[in-house]
């Protein structure tokens, strides 16, 4: 009896998460094989095949703009909210920003669709660290509360 109680709690510790997660709209396997395949084709030359980022990536290049920064925990991509991530890589930055400045981040809204976007950013956070997830996480609920 102990021992099936046991293995109740151990196995609702994992039915638990992933319940919450499908509630959530987490990526599927196969949403992240396809992220995975648009960010090696389209984000990869300037991100880095491992989202390194370009080198000196916090200072102006020779032609006055800022290298393509990591997507890894160590940029920061994960100080954007879902709706601002989406919208840089659809549009690029300036017309997302409205500002007037010269940037190398392409818009993607005439190579990939809505659910490639929305795959390559699912596959880009899906190599964040446990904590940094969380972190967004809570970036985007404070966002859809303003
Ligand atoms: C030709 C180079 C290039 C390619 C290809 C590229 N980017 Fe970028 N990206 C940049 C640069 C440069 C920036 C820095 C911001 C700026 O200058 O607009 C950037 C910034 C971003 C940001 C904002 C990050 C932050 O921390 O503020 C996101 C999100 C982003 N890129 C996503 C993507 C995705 C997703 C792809 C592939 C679908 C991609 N980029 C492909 C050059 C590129």
């Amino acid at each position: 009896m102990r021992k099936t109680l046991a293995i109740l709690a151990v196995s609702s510790m994992f039915i638990l998460p992933t319940a919450a997660m499908a509630a959530e709209g987490a990526a599927g396997p196969q949403e992240l094989a396809d992220g995975a395949r648009v960010y090696a084709e389209s984000c990869a030359s300037c991100h880095g095949v491992n989202l390194e980022g370009q080198a000196n990536w916090r200072q102006l290049n020779e032609n006055g703009r800022l290298p393509a920064p990591p997507h890894n925990a160590r940029g920061h991509t994960w100080h954007h909210d879902d709706a601002t991530l989406f919208g840089i890589t659809k549009l690029g930055t300036a017309e997302f920003t409205g500002l007037d400045i010269a940037s190398d981040m392409p818009a993607f809204k005439d190579i990939l669709s809505d659910d490639e976007i929305r795959a390559v950013l699912a596959y880009i956070k899906s190599r964040w660290p446990a904590r940094i997830r969380r972190q967004q996480e809570s970036i985007n609920r404070r966002a859809e509360n303003r």
